[in-house]
């Protein structure tokens, strides 16, 4: 049977949430690196993606329209929710969890239902506020491309968009993983996700209630996050810290792993010294 998840090493407890319309894999080199420094870290593919494509899965049989039709919402909530029964069945009552860009969002739901299983955060790529309507269009539109046309298209923003000059050109391996990670995706996954994107809340308000400690990182190219988004949930979070990484984009855990992971692990020391 094929896992749908990464669950290695002993420790507290990190979660770690990728983003769109990516997978876990995203997190190998903080998988491996914070369960050899004593945290147990799980990595789950989120709702329709990477290898936990059953929940959005339609006969390969059905009518094109029927496949267009049939697409389910794969809802922020769902996917906190789909993390928290993971948690219950791995017997992992609190954990930090630390979330890349969608994976933000489902960070933002997750805190925002589970309160109490929550011991810190960590924001990568994050952005606070809710859809406009362009942007409600403009997902739709990604949703039915993708479900036409497949993953393809997708991969062209690759080097527009979420990798840093230096990553383009210096570390071709990433870019290639990257852009298999694309392409590996579901489209009916990735077309459920951005519409679950598409119905996420506004989180603005909500950043005034969170007490955790919490960690930011953004990527200094990251085309897809502006720093004023990093910015203003900096503001928002009492006590937050803000870390921006050089020579890196929206992936700056795989464009920069030594010092995104040197970064987290500080927060983490931090977070254990802080405890009870
Ligand atoms: C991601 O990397 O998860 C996406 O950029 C999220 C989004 O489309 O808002």
């Amino acid at each position: 049977m094929t896992s749908t998840h990464d669950d290695s090493g002993l420790g507290p407890a990190i979660v770690l949430l990728h983003g769109f319309p990516f997978n876990r894999s995203m997190w190998l080199e903080q998988i491996n690196f914070l369960s050899a420094h004593g945290y147990r870290v799980v990595a789950p593919d989120l709702r329709g993606l990477g290898e936990n494509v059953a929940q959005t899965s339609v006969g390969e049989s059905a009518s094109e329209d029927h496949r267009l039709r049939s697409v389910p919402l794969a809802t922020m909530d769902d996917m906190a929710r789909d993390v928290a029964a993971l948690m219950d069945r791995l017997k992992i009552d609190r954990a930090t969890i630390c979330g890349l860009s969608m994976g933000c969002y489902v960070a933002f739901e997750f805190i925002y239902l589970f309160p109490g299983r929550v011991d810190a955060l960590v924001l990568c790529g994050p952005r606070a506020q809710g859809p406009d309507e362009e942007e409600k269009k403009s997902r739709e539109a990604q949703a039915l491309r993708v479900l036409a046309e497949g993953m393809q298209f997708s991969v062209s923003s690759i080097s527009t968009n979420l990798l840093a000059q230096k990553t383009l050109t210096e570390k071709p391996e990433v870019v290639v993983r990257v852009s298999d990670m694309v392409l590996q995706t579901d489209p009916r996954g990735a077309a459920a996700a951005q519409r679950g994107m598409a119905a996420r809340r506004d989180y603005s308000d909500e950043l005034a209630n969170i007490t955790v400690p919490t960690l930011i990182i953004a990527g200094r190219e990251d085309g897809v996050r502006k720093p004023e988004d990093a910015e203003f949930i900096h503001a928002g979070i009492r006590g937050s810290q803000l870390v921006t990484i050089d020579d890196a984009g929206h992936l700056m855990n795989m464009e920069q792993p030594e010092r995104f992971n040197r970064e987290l692990l500080m927060f983490l020391h931090t977070v254990s010294e802080a405890r009870p």
